[in-house]
This record gives C-alpha cells, sequence and structure tokens, in this order.
C-alpha cells in the first residue's frame, strides 16, 4: 500500500494547549491570516517522504534507527516568522531556537535515511519551524511578525515520529504510525 509519508516532532498536549492560547492571547482568532492549521496537527516536520510504499516507509524507520545520535533534548520557540519571506506570506509559521542543532541534526539524518531507502534528496534547505497557517493569496504579514511576542514554552523531544497524511476537504489529516526513540 502507498501511503503519503512524513517525519517529524511531534507536540505534547500542554504545549499545544499553551500554544493555542498563546496565540488567541497574542492574535486573536481571527486575525492570524490564511487557513490555520487546527492545534491537533500541529508538529516539526524533519522529511517531508511523500508517497511510500510500507518497505520504503519501513526502511526509512530503520535506517533512521541505527543512525541516529541525538539524545532526547527540549525543544523551544521564537517568534512568527513567514515563508518565503513576510512582505508576501504563504506559510506563517512559529520559528525554534532552543533545540534547533538537535533538530537540524535529525533532518540531516532523516535525509540520509530517506535516501537511502531510494527516495530523490531533498533540494531544499531545512529550516526548523512549527507552521501555523497556510496563505493563498500571499499576504504581507510584516507588522504581525515583528510585534509578535516570543512563545515562552518548551517541551522534551524523546523520539521522532512517523506520520501519515492523510488528505481531506478541510485539510490534511495527520496519524503518527511509528517512532524512533533518541538515545
Ligand atoms: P510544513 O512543516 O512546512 O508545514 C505534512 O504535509 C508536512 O510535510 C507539512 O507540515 C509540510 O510542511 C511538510 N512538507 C514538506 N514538503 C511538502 C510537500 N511537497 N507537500 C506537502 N507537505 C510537505
Amino acid at each position: 500500500m502507498s501511503r503519503r509519508l512524513f517525519l517529524a516532532v511531534a507536540l505534547d498536549d500542554e504545549l499545544r494547549h499553551g500554544l493555542a492560547a498563546f496565540l488567541d492571547d497574542n492574535v486573536g482568532d481571527g486575525s492570524l491570516p490564511g487557513r490555520r492549521v487546527p492545534a491537533e496537527s500541529w508538529h516539526v516536520t524533519l522529511r517531508f517522504l511523500g508517497w511510500c510504499d510500507d518497505a520504503q516507509g519501513d526502511r526509512v524507520v530503520h535506517e533512521l534507527a541505527e543512525t541516529v545520535d541525538v539524545a532526547p533534548f527540549r525543544v523551544g520557540f521564537a517568534g512568527l516568522g513567514a515563508f518565503p519571506k513576510a512582505s508576501r506570506a504563504t506559510v506563517v509559521w512559529l520559528g525554534v531556537d532552543r533545540g534547533a542543532r538537535q533538530l537540524i541534526r535529525l533532518a540531516e539524518l532523516a535525509e540520509a535515511a530517506a535516501v537511502t531507502a531510494g527516495l530523490a534528496e531533498e533540494d531544499r534547505p531545512f529550516h526548523p519551524h512549527l507552521t501555523l497557517s497556510r496563505v493563498r493569496p500571499p499576504q504581507d504579514v510584516t507588522g504581525l511578525v515583528s510585534s509578535f511576542p516570543p512563545f515562552p514554552l518548551t517541551q522534551r523531544v524523546g523520539a521522532v515520529t512517523l506520520f501519515v497524511s492523510h488528505p481531506g476537504r478541510g485539510g490534511a489529516r495527520y496519524e503518527a504510525v511509528d517512532e524512533v526513540q533518541l538515545s
């Protein structure tokens, strides 16, 4: 069976609830532009794998488990940012500060595991972030991004999670199907 897969850091409930409340306090419900990613779908992507058959997905997880050299760590967040740039945003995200070094290393290992499993190389550079909304058509979010305070909560990261993305009318739904433990 072929499924749309990606590797990511899953967020715990405390961080999710904290961030939802922080966004409401600092942005207000209506004023984050675009289509908001629902809180239950928030994650930090390490490697989008795309359509893979089960054997390929298993191979990526196995390779990552064999090579992972990152101990559990804490991830912490910064302010808002936007892709490709704040004056013409298509994605509004929360940046990562604490733990960025470990996320970058995990993304490198995930990339190597994906290529070993036969997937095409990713040519876009990795920027650790948590996508909050997708904006079509692009909008200028310079004011929002520059005035948003840093989000203060952190969480422990003890695993990399393999997610299946189930495309749907109201946006994709993500299901955690496997994990690689950090040690
Ligand atoms: P994001 O983390 O920047 O939002 C699941 O679709 C996740 O994989 C999304 O969170 C998305 O990025 C990431 N992703 C990366 N490349 C993608 C692509 N070509 N298509 C869909 N999602 C992609």
